[in-house]
């Protein structure tokens, strides 16, 4: 199989070692670069995980490099197809992801003015919480068309919302297709009406009362993981969503998949960053997909665009 093509990851913490090792591991592209401003970081992991490739059998290569706020080093991510940006602080329990706003806004700019930069051409996929903010930022920052530029939560909150569905009926995950919608955060609007379970629709499985009992775990989902993580939040599930949308867009495969993406009269929405359905090709967002809702269920997802609108505006300023 050829390798083709260039992928950078921002931030070399628990996402964004996760996220390089399985963009490395798929063996499609020719180069994964990983970046973090502590010295050393990235190189060391970058040399341990080339060091799996004998074992693996995988021939992408791992660069590691440390860059600097001052922009030193981001010559290394010249020529990327794809640039994720995992760069920024995780939540401690009790934390709500919107109480790393300020600070993750100050990095987050910072990452992108340079991407903007060096990897003028990239489509960038956004991963820094809170999730839906920080995408907005990175449009402004970088100045790129809003399908160049997406955010990673909804292929997370979609598979949480799989996986409490499936442990709860006992079947296989492969059986069991659902859907998040809305805001990474309290807004987020899982959507019961378009789950299924080898083709049965949940509320003929379930009652009302467990689906929304799913429901909630759902949204909770972050939160119950960095309770019992205690420091740091999730990276397995979070790191397979945003490697495979970065995949989705090395192949120009035309996968559709809950995103957070630039939403522009869809569902009666416009001018917001929200997660949305979308086709994902070489362009970043070929074109946002609808689905029908339930009333109580497009109320939510307009809900939920009213409440990242009013944030997305605030983040100008940050
Ligand atoms: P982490 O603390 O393990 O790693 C963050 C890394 O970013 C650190 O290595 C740090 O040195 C680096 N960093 C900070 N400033 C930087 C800069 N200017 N340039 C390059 N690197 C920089 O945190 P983790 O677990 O990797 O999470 C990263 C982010 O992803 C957090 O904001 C977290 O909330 C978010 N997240 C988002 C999810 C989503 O679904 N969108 C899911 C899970 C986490
Ligand atoms: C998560 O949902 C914290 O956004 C992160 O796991």
């Amino acid at each position: 199989m050829a390798q083709a093509g260039k992928v950078t990851v921002v931030g070399a913490g628990f996402y964004g070692s996760t996220t390089a090792m399985r963009l490395a591991e798929y063996d499609i592209f020719a180069e994964v670069v990983l970046t973090d401003i502590v010295e050393g970081k990235a190189e060391g992991l970058a040399l341990d995980m080339n060091q799996s490739r004998p074992v693996e059998g995988f021939e992408t290569k791992v660069t590691g490099v440390t860059t600097g706020t001052d922009g030193s080093g981001y010559e290394a991510i010249a020529g990327s197809d794809i640039v994720v940006i995992t760069a920024g602080l995780p939540r401690k329990p009790g934390m709500s992801r919107m109480d790393l706003i300020e600070v993750n806004a100050g990095i987050v700019r910072g990452v992108a003015e340079n991407v903007a930069r060096y990897a003028p051409d990239a489509v960038v996929i956004v991963v820094s919480n809170p999730l839906d903010e920080m995408t907005a930022l990175t449009q402004l920052a970088t100045g790129f068309p809003h399908h160049r530029v997406l955010g990673q939560a909804g292929m997370l909150d979609t598979a949480r919302f799989s996986h409490f569905v499936a442990e709860k009926l006992g079947k296989p995950i492969a059986s069991v297709e659902t859907l998040t919608l809305g805001s990474h955060g309290d807004t987020m609007v899982p959507v019961p009406s378009r789950c299924t379970v080898d083709g049965a629709p949940l509320s003929e499985l379930l009652t009302d009362a467990e689906v929304e009992e799913l429901v909630v775990r759902t949204r909770n989902g972050g939160a119950e993981v960095v309770a019992l993580l205690k420091t740091g939040s999730a990276y397995y599930a979070p790191s397979a969503a945003a490697a495979r949308m970065a995949k989705a867009v090395a192949e120009d495969s035309g996968a559709v998949m809950p995103v957070c993406a630039w939403v522009d009269g869809e569902y009666g929405i416009s001018g917001v960053y929200l997660g949305v359905e979308a086709e994902i090709g070489r362009e970043g967002v070929r074109r946002i997909v609808t689905t029908d809702l339930t009333e109580s269920e497009a109320a939510a997802l307009a809900e939920a665009a009213e409440a990242v609108r009013a944030k997305q505006a605030d983040v100008q300023n940050l």
